[in-house]
């Protein structure tokens, strides 16, 4: 099934589009990791004071390059009607192979939307499209213990706590424990808690 498996491009729901990065996204992709740093700096590795237009313009046509070979799915989260990107999320293989039809989600949320359910509502939908639409057959959400938004979004979209992994570290070598909340396509159905109405 993997073998022929086209990556879906989008998906649309109220006001929003999550798709793949593109080429031109580099603006609305240095905007708003510039303007989320304070918020994203705890927990995500990646984040900088001063993210540059150029830099993030470079990552965006990587993050579309890897989408197209089926390597790694990346998404923005964009408000279609302002046209501008309000966070970032993506179905990571994290090294597996294709055909092994696992993803863990990752998740930021532009630090103005924030705490206003919006991270539970693109977990939602991504746990909805992502059984119906690609072809996983678990899908995880793995996060530090101490982050008690993210822990709280896992919660609320009904994904169920698999493990605690004690003193375990981020590729960068900082020491956390790491949840892991998982997803079956076994266990899904329209109408279970874990899928959830669409927002
Ligand atoms: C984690 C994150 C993606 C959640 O997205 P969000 O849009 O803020 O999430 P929601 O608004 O849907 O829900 C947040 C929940 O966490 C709760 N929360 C937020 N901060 C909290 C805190 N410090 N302590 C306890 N609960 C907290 C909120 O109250 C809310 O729960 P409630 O609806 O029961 O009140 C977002 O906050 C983020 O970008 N964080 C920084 C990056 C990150 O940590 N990503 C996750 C990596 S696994």
């Amino acid at each position: 099934m993997t073998d022929v498996m086209l990556p879906p491009d989008q998906l649309l729901m109220d006001g929003l589009a999550i798709r793949s990065y593109d080429v031109g996204d580099g603006a609305a992709h240095a905007e708003a990791v510039t303007a989320s740093y304070d918020h994203l700096k705890e927990y995500m590795e990646w984040a900088k004071p001063r993210q540059g237009v150029a830099e993030s313009e470079l990552l965006c046509r990587r993050f579309r390059a890897q989408y197209l070979l089926r390597q790694d799915f990346v998404l923005g989260v964009f408000d279609r009607r302002a046209a501008s990107l309000v966070g970032g999320t993506g179905f990571h293989l994290r090294g597996r192979p294709l055909a092994t039809q696992y993803a863990e989600v990752g998740m930021w949320i532009h630090a103005q939307h924030a705490g206003c359910g919006l991270g539970t509502r693109v977990l939602v939908a991504l746990l909805r499209w992502g059984f119906t639409e690609w072809p996983w057959e678990r899908i995880e959400w793995r996060c530090d213990e101490d982050n008690a938004a993210s822990v709280r979004v896992a919660e609320k979209a009904g994904m169920p706590l698999e493990a605690r992994l004690r003193n375990d570290a981020t590729p960068t070598g900082r020491r956390r424990n790491t949840l892991i909340y998982a997803a079956q396509r076994s266990e899904w159905s329209p109408g279970t808690r874990l899928a959830g109405p669409l927002p």
